[in-house]
């Protein structure tokens, strides 16, 4: 038998903690025998002292433990990919990612999160698709990438549910951004939902969770080892987040975006991304092609019209209306303009990111309703040059009211200046 105030003690102290310890006082927090406040100073002790790698693998396990897990692959009988993103503004990538692998033969089934605060989440995104279904059973889910090739589905209940708990505690104690903690809270869910093998997107700069690429690196290694360890193949890529992804930040904008990009017109960036993850996951999957096959299949995918018949068949099969014109649209349409000529030298994801969440098309708390028309429409981008009186964005409002703050918000976001900034692609590094 553990005692938490000891544990507590024993990692403020900087000790290290065996497995079972870990197992313990995370399986106990999950059957309600330990209280909230105990966990809290846990998580605290974590941030201040880190975990090792043993002990992070170990909580990963015990994550794990608190539910259900399912093999995929067996299941299917083939091996299965999955992609996960730390969150970003303006990632819609696995919305234009999974049509266009499963157009290559390649099964994709993931399960997804809601969004909080400045990024989406791809259920949301996917809730703005007249009818679509996120909630499956584990067995319609699987059945569904058996006949249809994919779904993206809500996490179920059953999967890691210690990690909703302990989430919901990290983040109203200041401990969600610890490497640690968000290492084996991914890497739970991944593991749990059975994919073989997994192209992690580790978000980097003003926007994401990880400020600068060092950490970045720390976050995708730590991540990259506890799957090895757990028999599965890892590939991380660590891109850009200090501008929003895309040009469209917000939900039915994106779904838009995406579908753009799947029938191969997205904008340059989030194509060169959506491209780079694909030929990633066809690499590791029993296809038998190497990374530069796997991206001219990708490409062939995306202007032979397959991809974009996956697309159909897999909103269908989740019950929504896949045509673009079902989409609703916002009732107020408001360009920004450039004050004066220029480079844009940067673009804040932040600030794009609360611009659109005030607009209504996120969250402030889980409870929030969220807006699918509203967002915002980033037409130029970092390094483009303008004249004064150029349009630098659109803000989709719902009415007037909203709109001049919004307007206010894009328009700090936009710093122009005279130099262009050094050429940046989104993909800053890939750790294999
Ligand atoms: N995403 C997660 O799923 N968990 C974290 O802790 C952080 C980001």
């Amino acid at each position: 038998m553990i005692f938490p105030a000891e544990l507590i003690q024993r990692k403020r102290d900087g000790e290290e903690l065996g497995s079972d310890e870990i197992a313990e006082l995370v399986l106990g927090y999950a059957r309600g025998e330990i209280p909230d406040y105990q966990l809290a100073a846990f998580c605290m002790a974590v941030f201040f002292r880190g975990l090792s790698s043993h002990e992070t693998f170990a909580l990963t396990e015990a994550f794990i433990a608190s539910g259900e897990t399912i093999d995929l692959g067996a299941m299917l009988g083939r091996k299965v990919v999955d992609k996960h993103s730390t969150g970003g503004v303006g990632d819609k990538t696995s919305l234009a990612v999974g049509p266009i692998v499963a157009a290559c033969g390649v099964p994709f089934g993931k399960m997804s999160g809601r969004g909080l605060g400045h990024t989406g989440g791809t259920l949301d995104k996917l809730e703005s698709i007249p009818g679509f279904k996120v909630e499956l059973t584990i067995d319609e889910f699987v059945e569904q990438v058996r006949t249809v090739g994919m779904a993206i589905v809500g996490q179920t209940a059953e999967l890691v549910p210690v990690d909703k708990m302990l989430y919901g505690l990290r983040d109203v104690t200041a401990t969600v951004d610890e490497i640690s903690l968000i290492a084996a809270s991914i890497m739970s869910k991944k593991l749990a939902a059975g994919a073989q093998a997994i192209v992690l997107d580790v978000k980097v700069g003003d926007g994401a969770f990880m400020k600068s690429i060092e950490d970045a690196r720390r976050l995708a290694e730590l991540m990259r080892s506890l799957g090895e360890q757990a028999g599965r193949r890892v590939v991380c890529l660590l891109t850009d987040m200090d501008q929003p992804l895309g040009a469209a930040v917000g939900n039915a904008l994106e779904v838009r975006e995406a579908l753009e990009t799947v029938r191969g017109h997205g904008p340059a960036d989030f194509a060169e991304l959506v491209l780079d993850a694909c030929s990633r996951l066809l690499a590791l999957s029993d296809l038998g092609v190497d990374v530069v096959e796997g991206r001219r299949r990708a490409e062939t995918a995306m202007t032979d019209g397959s991809a974009d018949e996956m697309w159909r068949a897999w909103i269908e099969a989740q019950g929504g209306n896949p045509d673009e014109a079902a989409l609703e649209v916002a009732p107020v349409v408001r360009e920004v303009k450039a004050a004066r000529a220029g480079v844009v030298e940067r673009l804040g994801a932040i600030r794009i990111g609360n611009a659109a969440l005030h607009l209504g098309a996120g969250r402030r708390t889980k409870e929030d309703a969220i807006d699918h028309a509203v967002g915002v429409v980033c037409l130029r981008k970092r390094g483009d040059t303008i004249a004064a009186g150029d349009v630098l964005a659109e803000v989709h409002a719902r009415d007037e009211s909203a709109v001049d703050e919004a307007v206010r918000e894009v328009t700090a976001a936009y710093e122009l200046g005279d130099h262009a900034p050094p050429a940046r692609s989104v993909l800053l590094e890939v750790i294999d």
